[in-house]
């Protein structure tokens, strides 16, 4: 390969190959099922990644995760991809981000608090805020014009007002709508927070797949170092890496001391040792990787619109600003498309009703493939369209 070669040629993708992982995405559904529905990639594992992984097979390295190299490679990634410095000390390794999440409400919030929430959003929300930490779900919706998205601050506001409300579970970008929150938004959201007290989440899981015309700005570089808020990122969504266990949660000087001194020993050493090698590489060699995927998936995006309009025209879509998810109304087609689509085209689609309110008559679509599996995907989709 020479500097100008792509890592990898999308047109190479095929479904025969993809059947052959025992991921949750290839596995869940019967085979004559295209899965477009959770958030795993169909791109083969970014080579410096795959070595690391190799390398560490090679001298039987599969013990206890030991860390090292994480929060170095971790805090250049977040300084040359956003200019948020970070001091390394303040990365702490976690499992994933929904653990981080989890623990993140229990270190911040007590017992039957409310904990703010903008849905329609990715459903795990929900069951971890009643069921993990037995808070309470506090629905803000987001507002939504002609299927264009966006926080509603003046519902935030109010929400924050409330004696019960400790907590804010920011999710940016957001899942599923794919909106990434402006400079003042985030602002807006840091004074709410000062002067209610209410702790900040920020999930931004999906920041490093921001796609060409969006600007992601990580919340803590707008609420400044004594922030009630903590933050959680990983090389996990945009290099694909889930399975391997490993994330970063990142206090502030306010919050990091109350992680440092509460935050379970078990929950840190609950890190995949592979999640920490794979993510060392991934911060520290994946850019180019990435570079490419951020390309495919600016064109599929463009393309599902394409699609929509030519063969599914009563769709409502809009493309999202960041990551590889499609939020996608379908107002004809009854408040649960997904399961008439799996039962009829056989494409496997995320459930609009799982996101919460506004999620009737819509579905989640996973774009993170090659543009033929996506064209067959509308395809197929279309076909089996409920006559209008
Ligand atoms: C917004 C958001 N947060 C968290 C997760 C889950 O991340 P993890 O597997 O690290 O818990 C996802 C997965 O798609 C997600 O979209």
């Amino acid at each position: 390969m020479t500097a100008l070669d792509p890592p990898f040629d999308v047109a190479d993708i095929d479904l025969a190959t993809l059947r052959q992982r025992q991921s949750a995405k290839y596995r869940q559904y019967p085979a004559d099922v295209i899965p477009a529905w959770v958030a795993e990639m169909d791109f083969p594992l970014a080579e410096p990644i795959a070595d690391a992984l190799h390398a560490a097979i090679d001298r039987s390295d599969t013990g206890y995760r030991s860390a090292e190299g994480l929060p170095e490679a971790t805090v250049a990634f977040l300084e040359e991809t956003w200019g948020w410095s970070v001091a390394p000390g303040r990365v702490v390794a976690i499992p994933d981000v929904l653990t981080g999440v989890a623990q993140s409400i229990a270190l911040l919030t007590e017992p039957g608090d409310g904990v703010v929430v903008n849905p329609p959003v990715y459903p795990p929300f929900f069951s971890t805020i009643r069921d993990v930490v037995g808070r309470t779900v506090v629905e803000v919706p987001m507002r939504q014009v002609d299927g264009v998205y966006s926080l509603d601050l003046v519902g935030l506001a109010e929400a924050f007002a409330r004696p019960d409300v400790t907590a804010f579970l920011l999710c940016s970008p957001h899942n599923p709508t794919g909106t990434v929150p402006t400079r003042s938004e985030l602002s807006e959201i840091a004074r709410l927070s000062d002067e209610f007290g209410v702790a900040v989440i920020s999930d931004e899981i999906h920041a490093p797949l921001t796609l060409p015309g969006a600007e992601h700005r990580p919340y803590l570089t707008v609420a400044g170092p004594d922030a009630r808020a903590i933050t959680l990122v990983a090389a996990s969504k945009a290099w694909n890496l889930a399975g391997l266990k490993c994330a970063q949660l990142i206090g502030t000087d306010l919050t990091a001391d109350i992680v440092s001194r509460r935050l379970p020993l078990e929950v840190m050493y609950g890190t995949g040792h592979l999640g920490v090698i794979a993510s060392v590489a991934a911060y520290r060699h994946g850019r180019p990787w990435l570079d490419h995927v951020l390309d495919i998936l600016d064109g599929n995006r463009r393309l599902l619109g394409d699609l929509l309009a030519e063969h599914v025209p009563d769709a409502v879509y809009t493309a999202p600003e960041a990551s590889y998810l499609a939020w996608i109304g379908l107002p004809g087609w009854g408040d649960d498309p997904a399961l008439g689509i799996l039962r009829d085209a056989r494409v496997a689609l995320n459930r609009g009703p799982t996101f919460g309110p506004g999620g009737e008559r819509h579905v989640r679509m996973n774009l993170a493939t090659s543009p033929a599996i996506l064209t067959e995907i509308v395809d197929r989709m279309a076909a089996h369209a409920p006559r209008l």
